[in-house]
């Protein structure tokens, strides 16, 4: 089975139907979301609604959670759109839409495990809010920890920064990899990067594609237009124009 892994859409809906479009082209119809649907950006209930109609699978991210409980740890640009995702959940669409929405958020799953695959949206041993950045491979009791918590291969999101993690504590980007890794029946954790919000300096949108029959977890960048998600970030007042600037760069 052929499964798309995106996360991180951070409410961005030209990069989501983008990727989506991509999936389809690539002939893969299993989709698991591992988390942060929303926050940051403009189309908050849009992405909600189609994540609920095209994902198999959706674990809970940070940001998901914050829409629930009130945040800790959120820097302020990151609360002001908190409080502006949740006005726009309690206010867009039928009472019956917000209902499905909200019950939707408040039973997703803080993890997901299928055989020797782990999926969370930020680390095996804190699954919704712990980082793993590429720098931590240089903490050897972090990385003991992490892969302590795992099988064999887990899948997360949360950086935004896409990757491999190996046992033997090394990173590769995509780009070091020509964009796929063969998974080897050692340990592995990897980032899938973020469809909505990239910050490893590339503005396409990113996610990964995971052959279980071959053992191939391929890297895919989507261009798409970021310049239209931007204009409708600058358009809201509650939303910082640098949210939008920041997709440009891919920062
Ligand atoms: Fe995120």
């Amino acid at each position: 089975m052929k499964r798309a892994l995106i996360s991180d859409i951070h409410a961005n809906w030209e990069a989501l139907t983008a990727v989506l479009d991509d999936i389809r082209q690539a002939g893969v119809s299993t989709v698991y979301c591992l988390g942060d649907i929303i926050g940051y950006g403009p189309d908050p209930c849009r992405c909600i609604d189609k994540v609920i109609a095209t994902a198999n699978v959706t674990i809970l991210g940070n940001h998901d959670q914050a829409s629930l409980f009130d945040p800790k740890g959120f820097n302020p640009v990151a609360l002001q759109s908190v409080y502006w995702t949740r006005d726009q959940l309690d206010s867009l669409g039928t009472r019956s839409q917000i209902n499905r929405r909200w019950d939707f958020l408040g039973e997703l799953p803080r993890m997901h495990e299928e055989g020797e695959f782990l999926f969370v949206h930020g680390s095996p041993r804190d699954p919704t809010n712990e980082y793993v950045f590429p720098e931590d491979v240089l903490n050897s009791g972090k990385m003991e920890a992490l892969f302590g918590r795992i099988e064999l291969y887990c899948f997360q999101g949360h950086t935004h920064i896409p990757g491999v993690f190996t046992l033997n504590r090394e990173f590769y980007s995509p780009e070091e990899i020509d964009y796929q890794f063969q998974l080897t029946g050692e340990k592995t954790m990897i980032n899938v990067g973020s469809v909505g919000q990239p910050r490893d300096g590339d503005p396409r949108a990113c996610y990964v594609i995971l052959d279980e029959a071959t053992g191939r977890v391929e890297f895919r960048r989507v261009a798409y237009g970021y310049s239209q998600t931007a204009e409708k970030i600058y358009n809201i007042d509650d939303l910082p124009d640098m949210l939008g600037e920041r997709l440009a760069s891919g920062r």
